[in-house]
């Protein structure tokens, strides 16, 4: 089995999926702006470096070029700017995979939200906009509050709630560079993910991950300190009502082989809504902590699926695991944390992963990546003991810079 495998080197987690695939016995043909370091190599047969990844024509002409006298099986991306091009390529070269109609109802949200609905799935009211006017008349039918995000939009860029048209009115000059944008209701309720992992549609691995507080709060308030919660049990019945529906999308976009990582709100009086999907894994860690839940790897997991359509870890789930990111006072190095030591005193033999950053280190840009100044897992069988560690985590421990 030979694979053409787009982007191996970012985001970083791509190099556990190219890891994985190498490990399931795939040649991996990996092709990326930049060179691999050594630990990278060691995975790939061979690597075609190109000078930009987002220019589709130019990057299709150079891989076929490439790839001249060589069979391939499949073409695979899990960035999500790079699963439409992956789909383009297995298109053109006549190989299997999802076709480009099928995945742009996982990347324009409009189309996603259009498709999902015509299945009877509860999504919030929406229309597409391209102009201001198509804006106002799309807050004639969602009302207010209302979102507004780009059509195909991922970390959270460029979405605002809108509470009034005094507050539209505000917003504009910041709308202004996004060509075509999807305005829906605001949905009030909690967060939660749904991530699969599937063959032929059909989901072989589940999972569902809390937010506190919502995505939309993490990426656009600095103080806060994002938590994702995986959780252990998912009979509960409001989790099985968000699996319910998390299938029902799958049905209805008709997903094939690969990752899946879908957003819905429990609203207060119990009603599951979609917020939105994408056919490739999450980002922010998700991944790790699915793999914390089970002590499993779904970098390599993942790999197995697309490749031999099969799957060999344990669904059994073990833990409930947080994560916390953390974001520094001030700007420039981190000078100071206070807290941490008190809280490996409390809680050491479940914390599973540290990487905030030391004194002396530069802070990160907290906008760009939710990784943020670093951040603590940990886990436990008990979903309150997670969840106090986890807000203690985000409440007593402060990185400080100057
Ligand atoms: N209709 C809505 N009602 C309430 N909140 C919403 C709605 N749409 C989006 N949000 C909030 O904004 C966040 C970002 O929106 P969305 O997930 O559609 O964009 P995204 O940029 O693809 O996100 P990401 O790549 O971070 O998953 C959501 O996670 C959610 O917190
Ligand atoms: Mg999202």
């Amino acid at each position: 089995m030979r694979v053409v495998f787009l982007s191996p080197r970012y985001p970083n987690e791509m190099r556990q999926f190219t890891r994985g695939l190498a490990e399931v016995g795939v040649e991996v043909f990996g092709v990326g702006d930049g060179h691999p370091d050594p630990e990278l190599w060691q995975y790939l047969t061979d690597y075609l470096e190109v000078p930009s990844l987002t220019d589709e024509e130019d990057l299709i002409k150079r891989v076929r070029n490439w790839l001249r006298g060589r069979t391939i099986d499949h073409v695979l991306a899990n960035w999500e700017p790079l699963v439409l091009t992956a789909a383009r390529m297995n298109e053109l070269f006549g190989l299997p995979g999802m076709s480009v109609d099928t995945v742009r109802g996982f990347r324009d949200k409009q189309l996603m939200k259009e498709r999902v609905a015509a299945a009877g799935v509860r999504v919030p009211k929406s229309a597409r906009a391209r102009s201001l006017g198509d804006v106002q008349r799309a807050l004639e039918i969602t009302g207010y509050p209302a979102i507004i995000k780009p059509i195909s939009g991922a970390g959270s860029a460029d979405t605002y709630r809108i509470d009034s048209p005094a507050a539209l009115a505000e917003l504009l000059p910041q709308l202004r560079h996004i060509a075509e944008a999807s305005c829906e209701e605001f949905i009030q309720g909690t967060e939660f993910t749904y991530d699969t992992v599937c063959v032929g549609g059909e989901p072989v691995y589940e999972s569902v991950t809390q937010y506190l507080p919502n995505a939309l709060e993490m990426r656009s308030q600095e103080w806060v300190s994002p938590i994702m919660l995986s959780v252990r049990d998912l009979t509960q019945p409001h989790i099985q009502r968000g699996i319910e529906l998390g299938r029902q999308v799958l049905r209805a976009l008709k997903m094939g082989d690969g990752m899946t990582h879908m957003e819905w709100f429990l609203k207060p009086d119990g009603e599951v809504v979609f917020g939105e999907i994408a056919c490739r894994p999450g980002g922010a860690c998700v991944v790790d902590l699915m793999n914390y839940t089970g002590n499993i790897d779904l970098f390599r997991e993942w790999a197995r699926t697309v490749c031999w359509h099969a799957f060999e870890a344990s669904r059994e789930r073990l833990y409930n695991v947080g994560i916390v990111f953390k974001r520094a006072k001030g700007q420039g190095r981190i000078t100071a944390i206070t807290g941490l030591a008190q809280f490996y005193d409390r809680y050491r033999p479940y914390i599973v992963e540290d990487t905030l950053l030391r004194p002396g280190n530069p802070r990160r840009d907290w906008k760009a990546t939710l990784l943020s100044d670093g951040y603590l897992i940990v886990r436990h069988p008990d979903w309150e003991v997670t969840r106090d560690m986890v807000i203690d985590a985000a409440t007593d421990i402060q990185l400080y810079a100057s």
